[in-house]
């Protein structure tokens, strides 16, 4: 498999198997897996009580016999080109349908409106944040709040708009009390972001703090160390930067910010006005 794949097509494939493994699907397609004579392997106590004896006796000791068990119907089961093919087709209104409305994992209980993410479907653009607060929750837009003024004046002094570009966040629910996502939330909608972010296939993607950033590289590392680097993610440019929150705690930061969306604006080819300051 790996050789008839580009790493690309193996991480959307990825993605979708984890999607689909949300949705309880996994059996159903491990179980088609084995399509044809499914053969019943000899409990392993009983297996390794066999080789004992076998050890023991140095003579050859009867195995249970595999038992057949009769074949699965095949239902329509795609081959992994045809779901390939579906992940090429993949679309924003497919994965917002898909999502649904979501009990997936536990920040459902206390959400109040999904937060899919919104802007520009064919952007070149995306900003990836961590996760819904309390002013997105209630409009189910993200951005929205405080922070999400200071971003929308940070899209703005890079000569865009907020239409212009894309707006998602790792976590689609607003995690209680503003806490950060915790490990299986950011597992369970992390395939949807991904899902997004292939459909739009941006030049950039600048993650907006580290949790956006852990999610989309998997790097543990403080921001600080590569905020401001460009790396390779899924044929698209990634960049770090400090999160409009952290901004609005530590206004002196936005010197660095305005420094690495001012590369942002160069890989975009856009015009960076010469008394222009963050
Ligand atoms: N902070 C985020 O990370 N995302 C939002 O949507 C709002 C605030």
């Amino acid at each position: 498999m790996d050789s008839l794949l580009t790493s690309h097509q193996r991480e959307k494939l990825e993605a979708w198997l984890r999607y689909y493994n949300d949705l309880n699907l996994g059996e159903f397609y491990s179980d088609r897996r084995s399509m044809g004579k499914r053969i019943v392997k000899p409990r392993a106590a009983e297996a390794a009580a066999a080789s004992v004896s076998v050890a023991v006796a140095a003579k050859p000791v009867p195995q249970p016999a595999p038992v057949p068990v009769p074949a699965l119907p095949i239902v329509n089961a795609p081959s992994m080109f045809e779901v390939l093919d579906r992940i090429e087709g993949d679309t924003l209104e497919l994965t917002r349908e898909q999502l649904g409305e979501c009990t997936r994992c536990k920040l459902h209980k206390t959400r109040n409106k999904i937060v899919f993410g919104a802007g520009n479907p064919r952007a070149e653009l995306i900003f990836v944040g961590e996760g819904p607060g309390h002013d997105e929750d209630v409009q189910g837009l993200p951005f929205v709040g405080r922070a999400g003024k200071l971003l929308t004046q940070m899209i703005e002094a890079m000569g865009l708009s907020r239409d212009d570009v894309y707006i998602a966040n790792v976590v689609k629910c607003r995690p209680p009390e503003n806490r950060k996502p915790e490990e299986d939330e950011v597992a369970t909608c992390s395939p949807y972001l991904f899902r997004q972010i292939d459909a739009i296939a941006p030049k950039a993607i600048v993650c907006l703090g580290a949790t956006a950033a852990q999610a989309l590289l998997k790097i543990q590392e403080p921001i600080s160390r590569y905020r401001g680097s460009w790396f390779d993610y899924r044929n698209t440019k990634l960049m770090a930067t400090y999160h409009p929150a952290y901004l609005l705690r530590n206004p002196a930061a936005k010197a660095d910010v305005w420094k690495d969306l001012q590369k942002v604006m160069g890989l975009l080819g856009l015009q960076v006005k010469k008394n222009s300051k963050g």
